[in-house]
């Protein structure tokens, strides 16, 4: 199966994070940091990453501040013809090393919030003191003339405050929100029954989303992306397998999407051994799920195979045990019925949530 170019790179360049939420995307075993790629293997990657295609070149962990080589990194990622945004909790970035990251050729940031009461904000994020640099983050951020997007991770602790998240976003000048339900994938899928919010609280929430994108309407863009659950049909994941993007590792293997080394018996090829091109058009992972041959029915004849892609590989694996069923969300799946049970099986009470081990050490 030939692939087109793919637009968006995710490179995590490690998986330190000084902050252990409970819905963390980041997968149950971390990459060591005496196992990330260094400074130079970086910049080659930047070079074929833009070389196969890619214009947007999201840099992300665990938290990328603790990389004492951001600027660097940066520098080289603006040297390759990349736009580049950072995806960052703030924490380890002072006013200077944000002007350091802007002068290397930053071009758009994205800060993580968990909640508008600041307490609760850094309860979730497990972090004292962290709600406070976020918001003097933000300042910076507009200050220096760059474009602001928050992101929040939308969960049973904090869907009461959307809207509140949502005004704070145009307070702060920021020029986009995006409000995502948690995906249930690693540390997320442990913790689902302490995330999921109930039915009333997501439709309260998909009203409210629908009356301020009226209200702010050229000063705030809002995207918001419901939780799949509740839904009938699965979203199309990473709009399809090796099809737009591709995601590095901190130990350089590269993969379809964040979750896929759950997926057994996937063949990971690294950056470390062969180019970018090489692995983004024959490397087995991305061939794996490529295109439609490998559906099984009811996607296989699905007029709807072509928009969804039969929906999230790794949600289908996680839920039935086999990647190439139809995601389970989907009501046509023949496993919808795992996904109705963890919806019924729901407990009112707020449940205490696992958070992803601690790993501070941001020096580098
Ligand atoms: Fe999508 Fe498969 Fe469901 Fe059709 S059957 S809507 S392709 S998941
Ligand atoms: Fe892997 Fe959806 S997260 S395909």
């Amino acid at each position: 199966m030939t692939a087109s170019a793919p637009i968006a790179m995710l490179a995590e360049l490690t998986h330190r994070c000084p902050l252990a939420c409970g819905y963390c995307s980041n997968p149950m075993e971390l990459d060591r940091r005496d196992q990330e790629l260094d400074t130079a293997t970086w910049a080659r990657v930047f070079q074929e990453a833009e070389a196969l295609g890619v214009l947007q070149l999201h840099l992300s962990g665990g938290e990328p501040a603790a990389r004492g080589d951001l600027a660097e990194l940066l520098r080289s990622a603006a040297a390759a013809g990349l736009y580049t945004n950072l995806i960052t909790s703030a924490v380890g970035l002072s006013r200077d090393r944000l002007q350091a990251l802007a002068a290397a050729g930053l071009d758009h940031v994205q800060l993580s919030v968990q909640h508008i009461d600041e307490e609760s904000a850094d309860g979730i994020a497990g972090y004292r003191g962290a709600m406070a640099r976020k918001l003097a983050f933000a300042r910076w951020v507009v200050d220096l003339g760059l474009p602001l997007t928050l992101n929040v991770v939308l969960h049973r602790a904090n869907i009461g405050v959307a809207e509140d998240l949502v005004r704070l976003a145009a307070t702060l000048g920021a020029r986009r929100i995006e409000l995502a339900h948690a995906q249930y994938y690693g540390w997320a899928l442990a913790n689902r029954n302490a995330l999921m919010p109930s039915r009333a609280e997501v439709d309260q929430t998909r009203e409210a989303v629908g009356r301020l994108r009226n209200e702010l309407k050229g000063r705030l863009v809002i995207d918001y992306v419901p939780p799949d659950y509740f839904g009938r049909y699965p979203k199309p994941c990473t709009n399809g397998w090796g099809r737009q993007s591709l995601n590095v590792t901190p130990k350089g293997l590269v993969l379809p999407c964040h979750a896929a080394e759950t997926i057994p018996d996937l063949e990971f090829w690294n950056v470390r051994d062969r180019s970018l091109a090489d692995i983004w058009n024959a490397s087995p992972a991305f061939q794996a799920f490529r295109g439609e041959e490998w559906m099984r029915e009811p996607c296989r004849s699905c007029e709807r195979r072509s928009a969804d892609f039969g929906g999230c590989r790794c949600q289908a694996l996680a839920l039935t045990g086999d990647a190439r069923n139809a995601d389970p969300v989907c009501h046509l799946s023949p496993h919808r019925d795992v996904v109705d049970q963890a919806l019924a099986g729901r407990a009112d009470a707020p449940l205490r949530m696992l958070g992803r081990p601690l790993t501070r050490s941001l020096a580098s």
